[in-house]
């Protein structure tokens, strides 16, 4: 039922990386998830067809033409339980279309000001959406590729400068660990190099801070 998408029109911020693991932790849940790649590089599509695959609860399609898009979302909504968009990063056509059927758009952001100057430009364009679309659409930026261990002080003043415009922001941050990288090197979930034993460093540390982000995502959607 829900749609999420995740979105920015930077390049490299963490969007694939974001999508593929809210969907790949919704569907061990439980959850039946349909994994959209809205991107023509294909990274999600490629991700799934490599080595353990996706979760049984979890379908990667392409993304339809610009014509179909529209009609493809509303049907993977009538079928799963999410649906995720995994979208390129540039604010076209595709994004305005997945934006204006969102119930959740998440935007992630690198804790930089040339980042953060992109994704209030962004927000505008989901402020579009809302009035062509007549309702309010609810979104949250997320930081990622933090830093666990420190919080450098660039960040701290965007994140500053979000909250002082009440830019809803994520609680939880997405930090950058090996983990997020090795499930598209491997295929398959964090919790699937868990049982490989693969070795990856901080892996309880990455399953745990994805967690707790796909927990604030159900609550934000929810609310
Ligand atoms: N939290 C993270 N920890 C470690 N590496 C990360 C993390 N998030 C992203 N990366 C790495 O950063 C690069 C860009 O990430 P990703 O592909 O998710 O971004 P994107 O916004 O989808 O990019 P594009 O705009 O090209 O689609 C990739 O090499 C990815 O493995
Ligand atoms: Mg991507």
């Amino acid at each position: 039922m829900p749609v999420i998408s995740v979105t920015s029109p930077k390049g490299g911020v963490g969007k694939t990386t974001t999508a593929t693991l809210l969907s790949t932790i919704l569907a061990e849940r439980g959850i039946s998830v349909i994994l959209i790649d809205a991107d023509p590089n294909g990274a999600v599509s490629l991700w799934a067809a490599r080595g353990a695959g996706v979760p049984k609860n979890l379908q990667v399609v392409p993304a339809g033409a610009p014509n179909e898009f529209v009609r493809q979302i509303d049907a993977s909504a009538a079928t799963a339980a999410y649906v995720v968009v995994d979208l390129e990063g540039r604010a076209g056509q595709m994004a305005a279309y997945a934006t204006a059927l969102s119930d959740f758009v998440i935007i992630p952001t690198q804790g930089s000001q040339l980042d953060a100057e992109q994704t209030v430009r962004h927000i505008q364009l989901i402020k579009d959406q809302e009035r062509v679309s007549r309702r309010r659409i609810p979104f949250a930026v997320i930081f990622t590729r933090t830093s666990a261990a420190v919080r450098p002080t660039g960040q701290a003043f965007i994140q500053a400068s979000f909250a002082e415009d009440g830019i809803p922001t994520f609680a939880t941050q997405i930090a950058d660990r090996e983990a997020y990288r090795a499930i598209f090197s491997f295929g398959g979930t964090l919790a699937g190099l868990k049982d490989s034993g693969a070795r990856v460093g901080k892996l309880s540390s990455a399953i745990e801070n994805a967690d707790a982000f796909v927990d604030e995502l159900l609550q934000q959607v929810a609310a």
